[in-house]
C-alpha cells in the first residue's frame, strides 16, 4: 500500500484496470481516498467477454456517481484509440509537460495488455497468469511516462461470494484455488444466470435436473474419464472454468450494480 501510495504521487492521471465482469470485486476499496486529487479514470476492460447489457448498467451507475468509466477491449486497437481519447478529454496540463499515467488493479484484468497497447511495444509482460508484474515499472515514451503497479489483490476476499467471482475471473493463480470449488460456483452461477450458454455449448437439448448427473455428461463429452470409465470432475471443472474465464460460453458478468447495494 505504500508503494503505491508514492507511486501514485507521481502520477497525474491513474487509469483503474476493472473486469467488466467483476467491476465490483475488480475495484481497489481504497482508489478514493488514495487518489484524492488526481484525475482518475476506470476503465471496464475485457467488454468484449462481458454480458453487454450489465456492462451499460455499470457504466450509467458510475456516471451517475461522478465517477469516470470507459469500457473497453484491451485486445483491440480502436479501443484504446477510444480510452486515450477519453482521457485526452480530461487531462489538464501545460503543453510541453509530460502525461504521467500510472496503471493499477488486481491481476489478470488487462494491465499489461493496456499498456503495451498505449506504448506501442511490448513493455509489459501479459499473460493469463495472475501477478505477472511484481514490482512497480516505468516506462518511458515521447510524450508519457507509465506508470506499471503489480496487480495486487485487496484484503476483500469475503463474503465468500466475492472470493469465488475472482476466483472464476482468473484473478487468482491455479495453484491458489481449487478447481472443485470455483467450478460448482460457476456452474451454479451459469445455472442460475445462463442456462442457455451451457445448452448451447454442450449441445444439450435439456439440461439435466441433478447438477452432478450435469457435470458428469459435460466430462463425457470433454472425454474427460479415467481408468474405468468414470468421469474426472476435476478435469471437468477445470475445463469448464477456463471455458468461462475465456469467454467460450458466451458474455458473461458476475455482478450488477444492484449487487453493489445489497452488499453494503
Ligand atoms: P495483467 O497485467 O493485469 O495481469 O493482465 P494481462 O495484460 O497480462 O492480461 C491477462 C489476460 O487477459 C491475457 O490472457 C490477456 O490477453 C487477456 N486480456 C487482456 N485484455 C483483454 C480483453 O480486452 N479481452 C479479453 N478477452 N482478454 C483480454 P492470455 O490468455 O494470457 O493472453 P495471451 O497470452 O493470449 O495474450
Amino acid at each position: 500500500m505504500e508503494l503505491l501510495k508514492s507511486s501514485i504521487s507521481k502520477a497525474n492521471i491513474i487509469l483503474e484496470i476493472l473486469d467488466a465482469r467483476l467491476p465490483l470485486s475488480s475495484s481497489n476499496p481504497y482508489i478514493n481516498k488514495l487518489c484524492r486529487n488526481i484525475l482518475k479514470i476506470k476503465i471496464l476492460n475485457k467488454n468484449d467477454i462481458a454480458d453487454p447489457d450489465i456492462t451499460k448498467q455499470w457504466l450509467t451507475y458510475f456516471n451517475d456517481n461522478k465517477d469516470k468509466a470507459i469500457a473497453v477491449t484491451a485486445k483491440e486497437k480502436k479501443d484504446i484509440k477510444k480510452l486515450l481519447g477519453y482521457c485526452n478529454k480530461y487531462i489538464k496540463k501545460k503543453r510541453a509537460q509530460k502525461i504521467k499515467l500510472m496503471v493499477i488493479g488486481i491481476p489478470n484484468t488487462g494491465k499489461s495488455t493496456i499498456i503495451n497497447s498505449i506504448a506501442g511495444k511490448k513493455v509489459a509482460k501479459t499473460g493469463n497468469v495472475p501477478a505477472i508484474t511484481r514490482h512497480n515499472q516505468r516506462m518511458a515514451t515521447k510524450y508519457m511516462d507509465i506508470y506499471d503497479t503489480p496487480g495486487i489483490l485487496w484484503p476483500v476476499l469475503e463474503p465468500k461470494l466475492r472470493a469465488d467471482i475472482i476466483a472464476a475471473s482468473g484473478a487468482i493463480s491455479n495453484t491458489a484455488m481449487d478447481y472443485n470449488d470455483t467450478g460448482a460456483f460457476v456452474l451454479d452461477f451459469l445455472l442460475k444466470n445462463y442456462p442457455d450458454y451451457i445448452k448451447k455449448r454442450y449441445k444439450f437439448e435439456a439440461l439435466p435436473e441433478k447438477k452432478v448427473h450435469l457435470i458428469e455428461k459435460i466430462g463425457i463429452m470433454r472425454g474427460c474419464l479415467q481408468k474405468g470409465g468414470m468421469v474426472d470432475i476435476t478435469r471437468t471443472y477445470e475445463i469448464l472454468v477456463n471455458e468461462l474465464r475465456r469467454g467460450k460460453l458466451g458474455r458473461v458478468s458476475f455482478e450488477k450494480p444492484d449487487d453493489y447495494f445489497e452488499s453494503l
